[in-house]
């Protein structure tokens, strides 16, 4: 099963890329921009990554990403995730990223947009790893800040495919974000958001009927209520579900009670992620062995959820054929 997992093609749809910044590369980041962390070691990082919730985790994120300042710093952290990709068969990425967590500390827009898409376009001619950007606002702040972060973006519209939503839920509903999404709707943006993470099912019915969402992320509350379920089910909703980030953030006590192989079974559409790899203990592969050793998935089980993947993805219909098909080959030869 393992060597199956591993060398299936998959897509990944739910990525921070301030969660995949590595102890290792941290400490070089931060030794170049002659910055002080409050760590010794490798280890010693590694050893304040236990988490009792979301905001417990998101205190030692946004730490973390403080030493990332030129765009030299978002070009490796991105060009290191990538290559991970790579060896994981991981085909298509969907990568968010958070501008607010470095405009407010004066990095330019345009120093992490660049650094970030740059090491997309290498990725894609020397890896073979296609990616998209989804800017993600920061619920814990205002929508007015939201709006900042939204017109510095359009110089390079391009580059960016969707807006999300992250941070701290709990407090902070969708509807405190009605008119910056209809804004960036109006851009041109996909919209999606993290909902039912640690927030209750209303948060995702507000997701639906008020931010209008093309894709839920977390989505693990929604089976809170059967009527949002149908919903999701009849508007052909995926949720990118992301079983480490859930027990590491004790979303879900154990991997054996993970609500997944549940919400295959009523019909939701689900894909698998890693969230915040650095953090969580694995990339997306370790989400896909972890997950089907806990809950017994069979081939047919994990042939789907990649297949999820390529199809609830944002990329244009020629391109998601030539993946699946390639995934469809892959499966018949290996099932
Ligand atoms: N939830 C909310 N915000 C986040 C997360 C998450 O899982 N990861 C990074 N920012
Ligand atoms: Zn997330």
């Amino acid at each position: 099963m393992k060597s199956f997992i591993e060398n299936l093609p998959k897509a990944e749809l739910h990525l921070h890329i301030e969660g995949s910044f590595e102890p290792s590369l941290m400490f070089k980041i931060a030794k170049r921009n002659r910055i002080e962390i409050p760590f010794k070691s490798v280890a010693e990082i590694e050893n304040a990554y236990q988490f009792s919730c979301l905001q417990d985790f998101l205190d030692i994120y946004y730490q973390g990403a403080n030493v990332l300042q030129t765009e030299q710093d978002f070009y490796d952290l991105t060009y290191s995730y990538l290559q991970k990709c790579a060896t994981q068969n991981v085909r298509h990425t969907e990568i968010m990223f958070d501008p607010q967590t470095h405009t407010s500390r004066g990095v330019s827009f345009k120093t992490v947009i660049n650094g970030i898409s740059n090491a997309c376009e290498d990725a894609k001619q020397n890896l073979g790893v296609t990616s998209l950007l989804i800017m993600s606002y920061l619920r814990h702040l205002s929508e007015d800040d939201c709006f900042k972060t939204l017109e510095q973006s359009l110089p390079f519209k391009d580059k960016i495919t969707a807006v999300g939503l992250d941070s701290s839920e709990k407090g902070n509903p969708p509807s405190k974000f009605t008119k910056v999404f209809e804004a960036s709707v109006k851009e041109g943006y996909i919209p999606v958001a993290h909902a039912g993470e640690e927030g209750d099912a209303d948060y995702v019915w507000e997701a639906l009927d008020i931010l209008n969402i093309k894709r839920i992320d977390h989505g693990n509350n929604s089976l809170q209520d059967t009527k949002l379920v149908n919903e999701i089910i009849k508007r052909d909703l995926a949720l990118t579900v992301c079983p480490l980030s859930n027990t590491a953030l004790q979303v879900v006590s154990d991997l054996k009670e993970h609500p997944l192989q549940k919400m295959m079974d009523l019909g939701l559409k689900v894909t698998i992620n890693s969230d915040d790899p650095a953090f969580f203990g694995g990339q997306v592969n370790e989400n896909y062995i972890q997950i089907q050793k806990a809950l017994n998935l069979s081939k047919e089980d994990l042939f789907r959820l990649a297949k999820n993947s390529f199809k609830y993805s944002f990329l244009d219909t020629d391109t998601k054929n030539k993946y699946i098909a390639e995934l469809e080959t892959y499966y018949q030869n290996n099932k």
